[in-house]
């Protein structure tokens, strides 16, 4: 991989599992009285959302700042962009105040690969229109390999508005790295036109696939991104494509119920899936941390030897060489 994380598709194996076990050991700081490294002590961060987050936004900047980075957030919200300032000019802003990093949100597809050619440091890509959301499938990735142990021949079943999802295309291209095997459970409407150069399987019914899946992944319906109609009736949609407690009974006994945020509760899942205690929810949002942690730890410091927590207390630990383009 290069400099930046721009799409799941550039990860290799080994970039991939390289991630993944420097969050493993960096999930462990947050159990230290004072969750900090001083790994990227004199660093920039940019965490600039053209888009509405929660989840990501927040866990950037609590990524960073446990690495000891300056962060700096910008939302187009307030900002010069309201006056008409371009993303090229905002990026050239950014650059002039040095940042090492940016992470981007934006609802244009391909806004991340855009800043990549103006900007000199590490470009993240934070979600960007329907095309990718990287770190998504990394926490996710994560997490299922937390719960289940392993990802190699894992039944992941991601289910409902694939068509507006980038957590969904991620999912598929990480998964498949990592070796697991994904199906796709939509109505035709909300498929992609070229879901067949995926690599998983499509399904259109739902409670079949259920008995066969190792972790089932339910996506919010993306109203905010629908010019038309594409179900009869929320209704039919919940029922044909939902999640509720008598499909959640045809999983196997270990199976995990997944869901990347913001749910709509009562329509792709029902509140007694979603609070209950195979659903990893929460659990997602906590390994999001550690996994942008990991992610900026290798773009912008990460050495061979490993985050330096071998030990001593915060602020004692070991501070590795940047070494330019670790991933
Ligand atoms: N999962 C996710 O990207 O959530 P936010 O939109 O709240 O960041």
């Amino acid at each position: 991989m290069n400099r930046h994380l721009i799409s799941a598709a550039d990860l290799s194996l080994a970039d991939a599992i390289s991630i993944l076990d420097t969050a493993e050991e960096l999930a462990r700081l947050a159990e230290r009285p004072i969750p900090k490294l001083p790994t990227l002590r004199g660093r920039t961060v940019v965490n600039l959302f053209y888009e509405d987050s929660t989840r990501t936004r927040i866990s950037f900047e609590a990524a960073a700042k446990r690495l000891s980075a300056d962060v700096i957030n910008f939302s187009a919200k307030g900002s010069s962009v309201a006056k008409g300032e371009s993303l090229k000019d905002t990026a050239l802003t950014l650059q002039a105040m040095g940042a090492d990093a940016v992470v981007i949100r934006h609802n244009a597809s391909g806004a991340p690969h855009r800043l990549a050619e103006w900007v000199r440091g590490s470009v993240v890509n934070a979600g960007d229109g329907t095309h990718e959301h990287p770190t998504q499938a990394l926490l996710d990735a994560f997490t299922m390999r937390r719960r289940l142990g392993r990802l190699s021949g894992l039944r992941v079943t991601i289910v409902g508005d694939i068509l507006h999802s980038r957590v969904a295309r991620s999912n598929v291209w990480l998964l498949h790295t990592l070796g697991a095997q994904v199906t796709l459970v939509a109505p035709p409407t909300l498929l992609p036109v070229a879901i067949g150069t995926w690599p998983c399987a499509v399904s259109y019914d739902f409670s079949s696939v259920l008995p066969a899946s190792d972790v089932v992944m339910m996506l919010r319906v993306q109203h905010e991104r629908m010019a038309q109609a594409y179900f009869p009736s929320v209704r039919e949609y919940s029922r044909r494509y939902g999640l509720d407690g008598d499909r959640m009974a045809l999983l196997p006994p270990h199976a995990i119920v997944m869901h990347p945020g913001p749910m709509n509760r009562g329509v792709e899942i029902t509140a007694d899936v979603a609070d209950s205690a195979r659903s990893t929810i929460v659990e997602q949002v906590a390994n999001g941390v550690a996994v942008r942690m990991a992610v900026l730890y290798l773009l912008l410091g990460g050495g061979p030897g490993g985050p330096g927590m071998a030990g001593g207390p915060a602020g004692q630990a070991a501070m590795p060489e940047p070494a330019g383009v670790a991933l």
